[in-house]
């Protein structure tokens, strides 16, 4: 069975457009993991647009399940998940002016500091994963950094609409999934997966996760967060 990782920045996005105490983020990782949550995924950003550095030091103290925290590759906030310790980082690139992340970390050009970052993971035994495009080139660039896991972003695949388009995406993510399983990696998806367009991409071999956010948030608005999770878990039952 393919483990939801529940991505609540969502959450405190709307609480930062008020900037007081709700909704709260700590209390949505309660909800989403009485849902059926595998894992909570946050992202630190460095402009802490959403999540804050009370959240991620909450939820440390308080989820059941394991802790994903994405992260830029940054000194500030590096030194920030080594204090954490989460079970699990996820490197992702970060550009301050783009609305949520948009491509995935360039681990071929970026690998000298993809690896160094991933070394201090290591050796505090926190788990790395590397959000990637869908490459092989990026997948075997992984592997060389010493990252156990990887992420392939679906954001393409998301935004493609027309059959033959969402073929293609499909089959990159296959090929890229496929060249992760050979080099031993273990592999997640995510991002834009939604509760029509996950359909299509939870047959692919060797998935074993999938982190998403808005999708689900969006669903809370309408039936709660713990049953948009519960829907969410039994589509990639
Ligand atoms: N995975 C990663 C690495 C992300 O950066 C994000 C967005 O924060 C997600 C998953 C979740 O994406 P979405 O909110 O579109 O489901």
């Amino acid at each position: 069975m393919i483990r939801l990782g529940v991505n609540v920045d969502h959450v405190a996005t709307i609480r930062q457009a008020r900037g007081g105490r709700e909704p709260d983020p700590v209390t949505a990782a309660h909800e989403a993991e009485l849902g059926g949550a595998d894992q909570i995924t946050v992202h630190l950003r460095e402009d802490r647009r959403h999540i804050q550095d009370r959240d991620l030091r909450l939820l440390r103290q308080t989820v059941q399940t394991p802790l994903n925290l994405e992260l830029a590759v940054s000194d500030e906030v590096i030194a920030i998940a080594l204090d954490v310790r989460p079970e699990q980082v996820t490197l992702v690139p970060e550009r301050r002016e783009e609305v949520t992340t948009e491509g995935g970390l360039d681990v071929v050009s970026g690998l000298a500091a993809v690896r160094a970052a991933t070394a201090r993971f290591t050796a505090a035994r926190v788990a790395v994963s590397l959000f990637i495009d869908p490459e092989p080139a990026q997948v075997e660039a992984a592997r060389e950094s010493g990252a156990t896991h990887v992420e392939l972003h679906t954001g393409q695949f998301a935004l493609a609409r027309r059959p033959d388009e969402v073929a293609h995406e499909v089959e990159r993510l296959r090929r890229a999934g496929a060249r992760a399983h050979d080099l031993g990696l273990h592999l997640a998806l995510g991002h834009g997966l939604d509760y029509r367009n996950v359909l299509q991409v939870r047959d692919l071999p060797h998935v074993a996760e999938m982190n998403i956010g808005h999708s689900i948030v969006s669903r809370a608005v309408y039936v709660g967060l713990r049953e948009a999770v519960r829907e969410m878990k039994r589509l990639l039952a």
